[in-house]
């Protein structure tokens, strides 16, 4: 479990309030972001004393955030950024963009005061985790910030390389979509046992949401409550001895989480 964030934030200039953005704010709001501006052209007014420009010619030039948040798509990096140079210039940057290195961000920020976050989605509901590196040239109190910002939504694992981040993209920012999957497929199997509809659906997300809440609750180890679900012999064993064969779960999970972590890093810039 993540710790609470102390009540007093640093402050941000927001770039991009989509999904991602958007849930990251309100994670902030709710946890005492000190007095920011949100550049996005749709995202409703905000409580005073924060801000929103719906333009960089809004955002006050005497306006110096602790932090400047990249949350546009990787392809608007480069414009959004020169559309914020003068706030750029003299602040650490925090991109949560995917595939966006800390040299190429360098590049287009004309400075190396950058850091890289891959959360995931259910930073949505305060329940992400957020994979954090930061380059040699940030100070430390913007990694302090950074820090308060990404625990303001779920948990935070910090890497001290950033080629890791390449297999944190792998496991953690694409991974609630093969939890999404296990949910699927379950229901599925649910129904073609003859189960109705609504009841596999329900079972399935349950399962899978029960289980989740349950390793967050409980620290130990994943494999070993497995097996204090498994009697010899039983119902989950017969299960468990198609799904653990070597060529089934061990060997496709594995293979998936490379096949993406080789994808994060074709992606790369
Ligand atoms: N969604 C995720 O789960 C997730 C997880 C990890 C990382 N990320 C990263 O987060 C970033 C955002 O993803 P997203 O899913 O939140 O995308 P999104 O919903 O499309 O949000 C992007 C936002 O940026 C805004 N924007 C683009 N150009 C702008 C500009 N010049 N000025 C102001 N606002 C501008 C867009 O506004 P308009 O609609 O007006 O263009 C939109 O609101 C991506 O780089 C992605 O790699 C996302």
């Amino acid at each position: 479990m993540s710790p609470s964030p102390s009540p007093t934030g640093p402050s941000v200039l927001l770039a991009g309030c989509g999904k991602l953005g958007g849930a990251l704010l309100d994670g902030w709001l709710q946890a005492g972001l000190a007095p920011s501006v949100v550049l996005d052209r749709h995202r409703a007014p905000l409580p005073a004393p924060h801000r929103i420009a719906r333009t960089p010619e809004d955002i006050p030039a005497d306006f110096r955030p602790d932090l400047v948040v990249l949350a546009v798509k990787p392809a608007a990096a480069a414009s959004v950024a020169e559309a914020l140079v003068p706030w750029i210039r003299s602040s650490v940057v925090l991109s949560v963009m995917a595939g966006r290195t800390t040299a190429g961000l360098a590049e287009i920020c004309g400075h190396d005061r950058i850091i890289r976050a891959m959360p995931n989605t259910p930073a949505a509901i305060g329940k992400g985790i957020s994979g954090m590196f930061a380059g040699p040239e940030v100070p430390l109190a913007a990694r302090d910030a950074c820090k308060w910002l990404l625990h303001a939504v779920g948990a935070v694992a910090v890497v001290d390389r950033e080629s890791d981040m390449d297999a944190v993209t792998a496991v953690s920012g694409s991974g609630p979509a093969y939890v999404f999957l296990l949910a699927e497929l379950l229901e599925k199997a649910a129904i073609a046992q003859g189960l109705a509809p609504d009841l596999a659906r329900k079972l399935a997300r349950h399962t899978v949401s029960g289980a989740g809440a349950l390793l967050e609750a409980d620290t130990t180890d994943a494999a070993d409550l497995r097996r204090a679900v498994t009697s010899p012999n039983g119902t989950t064993a017969r299960a468990l001895d198609i799904l653990m064969r070597d060529d089934a779960w061990p060997r496709t999970l594995s293979d998936a989480v490379a096949a993406a972590t080789a994808r994060a890093r074709e992606l790369a810039t």
